[in-house]
């Protein structure tokens, strides 16, 4: 735990406050104001919490300004081309590398929760046929506290390592399940002599009427998309993962709300939204408008893909994922895609915009990836699944960091308060 290497002065009404200040291992300095309003009696004010350190982590540190992401202190790109999904699962649920003995171990595990209890497929069949994959997501992961009871103590260390084995094992299932009742196909069950990867592959595009071969290819792609999503510090989802375990709620529950805050456009429906905004420009001449509409304040149009709050130069996920683009589409044969054309050039006119170069916005993890997954056959709605499967890893890890943090207690910001003064009711004939 790092020390307070010193103390912050604040002078406020003719007092002055000491507030310790603690250093992290890299990164910025964090002023510590747990006691200020015992002695102060004032809020500090952080509306999307921009300058709010929220808990201490040592799962994943992000340097916006130089564009790096390190998984207990190992480079995201280092990661995505030597490691693999499961190991990176491993990296970020137990804090370092694991022997070859520990991966095999923790691969088996994982293997063998895989299957889904048979009685939670009906759970699927109460849906609507169209119903978005992320709906079906949440409500059946919410609903897996009903079938694991025993697993949803959190104060039981050994509970707590079986639901996370369940949830990272169990999560493709489902959302291939989620993408299988869609499209009226059946559901296709895992096979445990597939990895990862490919297992996911098989379940969402195999079918009982023939064999289905996974083209290895595609694993190997699919996997470092996982990799590329498993965790990013504390964003939106993971917060909101964090937020809901703070009050002791089960990890099916907790995960459920994650999985319902990263739909959101603006965080990871952005990839659905993207390819889509991709689609809408169709062709590159169209680029110019759409770069004028995301420059219009009266017009509510962002560039789906672009931007990031940490990240103020290129996210180094988006890198991998787009030279991932060029690899996967060329070894496809899907040589003049349209879409990766005006992707391209979107991304090159935009870097050059004043306004972006300005505003210090970068292509960020959605930018590319829907264009992989397009090319493999994914429909957009499974976009945000197959980011909420690879993140499921990261919610996991951060949720047992937090539970057994000493400082951690329920989540209850506070607000500045502009509604009314107290006032008395005024019976409805005098108002
Ligand atoms: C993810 O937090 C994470 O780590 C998330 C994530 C993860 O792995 O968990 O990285 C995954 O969610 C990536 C982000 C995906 N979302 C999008 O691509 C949607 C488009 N991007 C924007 O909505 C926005 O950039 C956010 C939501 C990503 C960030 O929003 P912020 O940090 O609140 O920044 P902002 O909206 O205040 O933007 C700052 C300025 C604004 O202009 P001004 O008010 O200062 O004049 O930049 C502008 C914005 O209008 N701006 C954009 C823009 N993004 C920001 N203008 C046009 N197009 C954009 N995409």
């Amino acid at each position: 735990m790092p020390d307070n290497t010193s103390t912050a002065t604040l002078s406020l009404g003719g007092k002055s406050y000491e507030l310790p200040v603690h250093s992290p291992s890299v990164g910025p300095d964090v002023i510590d104001i747990r006691k200020l309003y015992a002695e102060a009696d004032v809020f500090t004010f952080d509306p999307g919490f921009t300058s709010t350190a929220a808990c201490r982590s040592t799962i994943t540190y992000i340097d916006g300004d130089v564009g790096e992401l390190l998984h207990r202190g190992y480079p995201i790109d280092q990661l995505a081309e030597k490691s693999h999904f499961l190991e990176v699962c491993y990296l970020l649920l137990y804090g370092d590398l694991p022997s070859a003995a520990q991966l095999e171990d923790f691969e088996t595990r994982v293997t063998r929760h895989t299957m889904l209890h048979e009685q939670m497929q009906y759970f699927f069949r109460g849906f609507r046929r169209d119903a978005h994959p992320m709906a079906i997501m949440v409500g059946v992961v919410g609903a897996m506290s009903a079938f694991y009871h025993d697993s949803t103590d959190i104060s039981d260390p050994w509970q707590r390592e079986v639901a996370a084995i369940r949830m990272i094992a169990k999560m493709p299932t489902i959302a291939a399940w989620a993408y299988k009742y869609s499209i009226g196909q059946p559901f296709v069950y895992p096979n445990n002599r597939l990895d990862y990867a490919a297992n996911f592959l098989h379940m969402c595009f195999a079918v009982p009427a023939e064999d289905y071969v996974v083209d290895p290819i595609l694993a190997k792609a699919m996997d470092r998309i996982m990799m590329l999503h498993a965790d990013h510090e504390q964003n939106a989802s993971t917060s909101t993962v964090r937020l809901a375990s703070s009050s002791g709620a089960n990890p099916f529950a907790s995960i459920a709300a994650g999985i319902a805050c990263l739909w959101g456009p603006a965080h990871g429906g952005a990839n659905q939204a993207c390819l889509e905004m991709l689609r809408e420009i169709g062709t590159v001449d169209r680029i110019p408008e759409y770069i004028a509409r995301a420059k219009d304040k009266s017009d509510p149009f962002k560039l789906m893909g672009f931007g990031h709050r940490v990240y103020k130069n290129f996210d180094p996920r988006a890198k991998v994922m787009k030279s991932s683009a060029d690899e996967v589409l060329a070894l496809l044969g899907i040589e003049d895609n349209e879409t990766l054309k005006v992707a391209t050039e979107l991304e090159r006119i935009a870097l050059e915009d004043e306004y972006f170069v300005e505003k210090k916005l970068y292509p960020n993890v959605d930018f590319y990836s829907g264009i992989i997954l397009n090319a493999m056959g994914f429909p957009t709605s499974m976009f945000t699944p197959i980011f909420a499967l690879s993140r499921t890893v990261g919610w996991i890890s951060q949720w047992k960091e937090m539970i057994t943090d000493p400082e951690q207690r329920i989540g209850r910001p506070r607000q500045l308060y502009t509604g009314a003064a107290r006032r008395d009711y005024v019976e409805v004939e005098h108002r």
